[in-house]
């Protein structure tokens, strides 16, 4: 982690008209910066608009108001297809679901952002989607189908997708959220070692083991940055257990 901000939010606000003409807001005004190299948790309720300040940081939805200034650039100020550029070539992206392409093997699905971006030959997209494949350890289903694979696997796929354009920055939307606890661990130690590799990563979770690993943690409530919590880079001399614990009781002192 270094000095520098590879990504600023000013007051972002985001609110939706109901059909009835009103006006709610989900986002009321949020300050963030996120320094190069950093992991960053998002916690909070449900609701309480973590997805959605994902989106709008990551320049996938629209801003109500306020900024988000990303390597320099004011990313909501650009055309659609800058941004789309920016996000292909800029951005990773995990949700909780792997979003394959079902007429296409994983292998073509990791491969499908290197095509597209085009900056490499479609055999150097096949080599880099398999090294990817290798180190995550999903080398030998390169060749399968989505549906004859598991879930922790299909998750593994989707950050070989979300990073074979060795984009500076992972954005994750609760990307463990619909594995069970020893598929989690393993997709989070993939993150800590992305992360240590020098990607800046900024996911949204409920769970706090997951949150655990992550430098800082950010608690939104209703709409607003409530508190921080700085856990620091993990390193070797805690537990991820005692780093829960931290957290857990920083949560429960804050009434979270
Ligand atoms: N397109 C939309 N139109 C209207 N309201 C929306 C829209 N998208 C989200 N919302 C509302 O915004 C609020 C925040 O939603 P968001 O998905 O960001 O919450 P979240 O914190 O990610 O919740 P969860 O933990 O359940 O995923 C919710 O009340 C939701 O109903
Ligand atoms: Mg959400």
């Amino acid at each position: 982690m270094n000095d520098t901000a590879i990504l600023q939010a000013k007051a972002i606000q985001k609110s939706y008209q109901q059909a009835n003409g009103q006006k709610i807001e989900i986002l009321k005004g949020i300050d963030l910066e996120i320094m190069q190299g950093e992991f960053v948790a998002i916690m909070g309720q449900s609701g309480s608009g973590k997805s959605t300040l994902l989106y709008c940081i990551s320049g996938m939805d629209q801003l109500s108001g306020g900024s988000v200034v990303y390597n320099g650039k004011e990313i909501h100020t650009l055309s659609d297809d800058e941004i789309s550029k920016i996000r292909l070539l800029n951005m990773g992206f995990v949700f909780q679901q792997s979003y394959m392409l079902k007429d296409f093997t994983i292998k073509e699905n990791i491969m499908l952002p290197a095509l597209k971006a085009g900056n490499v030959s479609k055999e150097q997209a096949e080599l880099n989607a398999r090294s990817r494949m290798e180190r995550v350890g999903i080398g030998h289903i390169a060749d399968s189908d989505i549906t004859q694979v598991s879930g922790g696997q299909l998750q593994r796929a989707a950050i070989c997708r979300a990073l074979i354009n060795q984009p500076p920055v992972l954005f994750a939307d609760e990307p463990t959220g619909a594995l069970n606890s020893k598929s989690t661990g393993e997709i989070m130690e993939i993150f800590n070692q992305v992360n240590a590799a020098g990607t800046t990563i900024i996911m949204v979770t409920h769970d706090v083991k997951v949150a655990a690993r992550a430098d800082r943690v950010i608690y939104l409530e209703d709409g607003q940055l409530r508190q921080e919590y700085h856990l620091g880079k993990w390193n070797a001399s805690e537990t991820l257990q005692e780093r829960e614990s931290y957290l857990l009781k920083w949560l429960q002192k804050n009434g979270f």
